[in-house]
């Protein structure tokens, strides 16, 4: 039941201010900063300024002050005493900088994902934010896409438990609360599937596809209670998702029962013009309208049409008070007609940014997010005495912050070269050829560079090689074609090998990146993506072995960039190769594996796993069963991953698909059993068409194991 003073609120606007309180602008165009002449930006949006009085929300205030100013502002102009809802970008952290989201998906350790979303809630709060713009649900198989960075990976079962546990870390039970903050999830629907992973790119997915992968995530925020949702750039069945009745009514609260906020992404309303399936602005507000659509974020088509739409008898004004009833709801459940403040607090803000506590959170998911790729003969962990060498570009660089860094600070931030000398004072590390991350790109002569670094390290067997992508070329817009180091990069490493050098390379960056010959060239090689404020301590507790690595990977690392797209829950097809040996008209490359350099679900520890014993375990309940065992003398965690298989249905399903996963904490020798109950959800599809999965009898194959690609399993018929 709608409340009566909102019903009275929005019996009094009129259609422009209304349509105002529909849109979306950033702060420049609310005349806060004294020096910006707004008049110049309004003109461009044909807004004047008495529309600005009724604007609903505002992108981007990350600044406790400030908000306080434009709040106090707002609400002496606005003559129903409106608040502003204040709308940012807080991905990874606001100002402790937790891990990029993929790498967070890689602890598989969902309390550290809630834990980060906790801290960044909490300065969120004080900072004056209402909404986060996070978490990002889309599925993501293809690394040249930039924004990989942002997602939590390939899988939809892993993404879903993502997204549930950052919600509920953001929103706790209510996000009216003292520290928490709404979210609004994104983007709806597949914008991780742009083609050719060129950003804004189209997207062409099968309806069954879209259900099966991506939607499941979407759907998983909105249970998990998320207050609004944001649409994506691109076309779902050739219709932009801004403008797309099916998913915004009949799947988003139609189907799934959404009755929160949906926000387009920024300009999108604008760019269905582009797209194609509007003639202008005044067609693009109509569709938008429409479709479902509340909030405009940063066009201004509304405000400058809907008026003339609805007296045209184009538009329903019933429908346009729908959506300003819904953000005055919004407003209402924040908490802001009571207090248009909430916790924005410029002293507790200080108080809380960066405090000790937040910045232990931030190294304890950094190291969890570390995924060692290969450790041959032990050469990891490392001794914290003797000598060792250290190069590359972010060998000493504190530009590790990876795309949405909110307000994260390089001099904050710990390189890996401070890390290593805080854990070990007494180990010599040789540094050589550090620092310039320019070298992280193609061009340049570093013949002389690299001679010295050898020539430096003359006195070291070993050497920390630390390289990567160039931290401004992931996240958003940064699509790429090839994957590679670049070639300064590569002639460094392939030198120190030659020099006969025990390598262990450790990899900055916000993708998958082409690993084939690093592999080759290293005894060890690190995963360490761009990891927040605590970077480099966090890779020495894992080089030293004071933190034993559980990081697994969220998303498949291909040999190369010719292989993609490659995820492990593919369909078998009719021709499936049955060993790398066989290329006799099968499905497979003549010059590549099929297989991915690291599958999904792959990691290493110190510690070894061993399973066995896989079994039914009991047939009423439909619990199966795996011991797992640690073959080790050190003490270790190990993500147990089940995987189920539907040999046969009336579509094809994949030939694996992550169902449910478990972090256990194995002492050396120690060996324990682990369950899993089979449910109807987990074995359920949807089938050719229709919009209900359905469960089919048959058999199906049940896999235990480390990753993907390393599983022990059994068939059993299930009916
Ligand atoms: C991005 C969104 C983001 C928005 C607001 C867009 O360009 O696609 O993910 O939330 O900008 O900053």
């Amino acid at each position: 039941m709608t409340k009566p003073f909102i019903l009275d609120l929005v019996k009094r606007m009129s259609l422009r201010e209304k349509a105002a309180q529909l849109t979306q602008l950033t702060p420049l165009y609310f005349g806060l900063d004294d020096d910006v002449d707004v008049t110049g930006p309004l003109g461009e949006k044909k807004l004047n300024a008495e529309d600005i009085k009724h604007i609903g929300s505002v992108l981007g205030v990350y600044d406790a002050a400030k908000f306080m100013k434009l709040q106090r502002k707002h609400l002496q102009e606005n003559p129903y005493g409106i608040p502003l809802l204040n709308m940012c970008d807080v991905t990874h952290g606001l100002r402790t900088i937790f891990p990029i989201p993929l790498a967070m998906a890689c602890s598989w350790d969902m309390e550290a994902v809630r834990q980060s979303a906790v801290v960044a809630a909490r300065e969120s709060a004080y900072m004056g934010i209402h909404i986060t713009y996070s978490p990002m649900g889309d599925v993501v198989r293809d690394p040249r896409w930039g924004r990989v960075m942002e997602s939590p990976g390939e899988d939809t079962h892993l993404g879903s438990r993502f997204v549930e546990q950052m919600i509920a870390g953001y929103q706790g039970d209510d996000p009216r609360q003292p520290e928490r903050v709404g979210v609004c999830f994104k983007h709806l629907a597949g914008y991780g599937a742009a083609e050719g992973g060129r950003d804004y790119n189209t997207v062409d997915l099968s309806r069954g596809v879209l259900r099966e992968y991506h939607l499941p995530i979407y759907y998983a925020a909105v249970c998990a209670g998320a207050v609004m949702a944001m649409t994506s750039f691109n076309t779902i069945e050739r219709v932009p998702a801004t403008v797309n009745r099916w998913l915004l009514r009949d799947v988003l609260r139609g189907e799934w029962g959404f009755d929160g906020v949906v926000v387009s992404d920024f300009n999108a309303v604008d760019e269905v013009i582009a797209h194609g399936v509007a003639a202008d602005g005044r067609e693009a507000a109509a569709k938008s309208v429409a479709a479902g659509l509340d909030i405009e974020m940063m066009s201004t088509h509304y405000l400058n049409e809907l008026d003339k739409l609805v007296a045209a008898n184009q538009a329903d004004e019933a429908r346009i008070d729908e959506s300003v009833i819904r953000v005055l709801e919004l407003k209402d459940n924040l908490g802001l007609f009571d207090n248009p403040y909430k916790d924005c607090d410029p002293i507790k803000s200080e108080e809380v940014n960066l405090c000790p506590t937040h910045r232990q959170a931030a190294r304890e998911v950094a190291r969890k997010s570390i995924v060692l790729l290969k450790n041959d003969d032990g050469v990891l962990p490392l001794s914290k005495r003797g000598t060792i060498g250290l190069v590359g570009p972010f060998a000493e660089s504190t530009k590790v912050l990876g795309g949405w860094w909110a307000l994260g600070q390089e001099e904050e931030w710990v390189s890996l070269n401070e890390g290593l000398r805080k854990a070990a004072p007494r180990l010599e590390i040789l540094a050589a050829m550090t620092g310039e991350l320019a070298r992280t790109r193609n061009g340049g002569d570093v013949a002389d560079e690299v001679a010295y670094a050898l020539y430096k390290l003359h006195p070291c067997d070993t050497v920390l090689v630390a390289v990567g992508e160039h931290p401004e070329d992931t996240g958003e817009a940064c699509s790429k074609t090839s994957l590679q180091l670049s070639s300064n990069q590569r002639k460094l490493i392939q030198a120190l090998s030659e020099a006969g050098k025990k390598i262990i390379t450790i990899i900055f960056s916000g993708r998958p990146l082409e690993l084939a010959e690093v592999h080759a060239r290293s005894h060890a090689v690190v995963q360490a993506w761009f990891l927040g404020n605590e970077s480099g301590n966090a890779l020495a507790d894992v080089l030293f072995g004071d933190y034993n690595p559980s990081g697994r990977l969220a998303m498949s690392f291909p040999r190369s960039v010719g292989q993609i797209p490659v995820y492990y829950n593919r369909l078998n097809t009719g021709r499936p190769q049955k060993s790398e040996a066989d290329h006799d008209f099968v499905s497979c490359y003549l010059d590549s594996a099929n297989a991915p350099l690291y599958p999904f679900g792959y990691g290493l520890s110190y510690a070894r796993f061993e399973y066995s014993g896989l079994k039914l375990a009991d047939e009423q309940s439909l619990t199966v069963a795996v011991q797992v065992e640690n073959i080790s003398d050190v003490d270790g965690i190990e993500t147990v991953q089940w995987y189920i298989r539907d040999i046969a249905a009336s579509v094809s399903r994949p030939v694996k698909e992550l169902k449910h996963f478990e972090q256990v904490s194995l002492s050396a020798g120690e060996k324990k059993t682990l369950h899993m109950k089979l449910t109807n959800e987990m074995l359920a599809f949807y089938p050719e068409t229709g919009s209900e999965k359905a469960f089919e009898q048959g058999l199906f194959e049940i896999m235990a194991g480390s990753h993907s690609e390393s599983l022990t399993s059994i068939t059993i018929f299930l009916k």
